[in-house]
């Protein structure tokens, strides 16, 4: 089993300034990590961060849809050993009430392309650093399509697959690879859900304990593990309650 502790390794996060990137990076602080690349795509927005964790903290412009800074970035973190695909974005919409898919293409873009282009760059560096982990932030959305962001939960089942097939080709490296798949989770783009919703500080306790375990699927929350009980039990019933739900929006 690949376990990978967080004490004294080197963290990279994608969209650390704020939600559950924040999170990882402050939790990874108080667990002892050696360093932490945070990452932002306006680098003013770290300050807090850095003020936080002095030397441990190295702050880095990142926007995952422009290969030129994911190239900047892997050529200035050869040191990582647990990488954080974290930077995500939704935008609300159901398939067919966005006029043409240009916000299928935006979430594709930074959360499975982006995804991608993390993966390419920096999985030479996690095998010539031991391995390691890559942590991929999914949704349960990955699992089943939920309809007030239909669009998202597509682009979210393409990373799962495509964490997936990372495992596979990273297994001979001795990478760990880690997918999460939390629900709600209070941070600003869950600001507008009407759920019960989870600290991101815990996510980011739950997300270290597992790859600590080795764990390679995690569900960080309650709405999380009832989902995924569900499809295991019953995935039709799970699909027609999406449906349930969606008629019961538009009366
Ligand atoms: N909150 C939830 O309920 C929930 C549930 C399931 C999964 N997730 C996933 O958890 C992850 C973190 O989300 P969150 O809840 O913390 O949301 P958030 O508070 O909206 O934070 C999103 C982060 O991603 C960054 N980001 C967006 N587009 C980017 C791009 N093109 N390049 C680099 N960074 C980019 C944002 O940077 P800016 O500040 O520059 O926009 C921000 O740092 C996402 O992958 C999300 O899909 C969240």
């Amino acid at each position: 089993m690949r376990s990978v502790s967080i004490k004294d390794k080197v963290i990279f996060v994608t969209g650390s300034n704020r939600g559950i990137g924040k999170s990882f990076v402050t939790q990874a602080l108080a667990m002892g990590a050696k360093k932490i690349y945070a990452t932002a795509r306006d680098k003013s927005k770290l300050e807090a961060l850095l003020a936080l964790g002095g030397d441990r903290v190295v702050p880095v412009e990142l926007d995952v849809t422009k290969p030129e800074q994911v190239d900047a970035a892997a050529a200035l973190a050869g040191d990582v050993e647990v990488l954080i695909n974290n930077s995500g974005m939704g935008t609300g919409s159901s398939f067919l009430a966005a006029a043409d898919p240009k916000k299928a293409q935006l979430e594709l873009n930074v959360n499975y392309l982006g995804m991608l282009r993390m993966a390419i760059a920096f999985a030479p560096i996690l095998k010539t650093n031991g391995g390691g982990a890559m942590v991929n932030i999914l949704s349960i959305s990955s699992l089943t399509n939920f309809p007030f962001a239909a669009s998202y939960s597509a682009s979210k089942a393409a990373a799962h697959s495509l964490t997936q097939g990372l495992r596979v080709e990273l297994d001979g490296q001795g990478t760990l690879v880690t997918g999460v798949y939390p629900g709600p989770i209070d941070t600003d783009m869950a600001a507008n859900l009407p759920y019960d919703k989870e600290s991101p500080d815990v996510v980011a306790v739950k997300v270290f304990e597992a790859i600590a375990a080795g764990t390679e699927d995690v569900f960080p929350d309650a709405f999380a593990v009832q989902i995924s009980q569900g499809l295991k039990a019953d995935p039709k019933a799970v699909e027609k309650m999406q449906l349930d739900n969606y008629n019961a929006a538009q009366k």
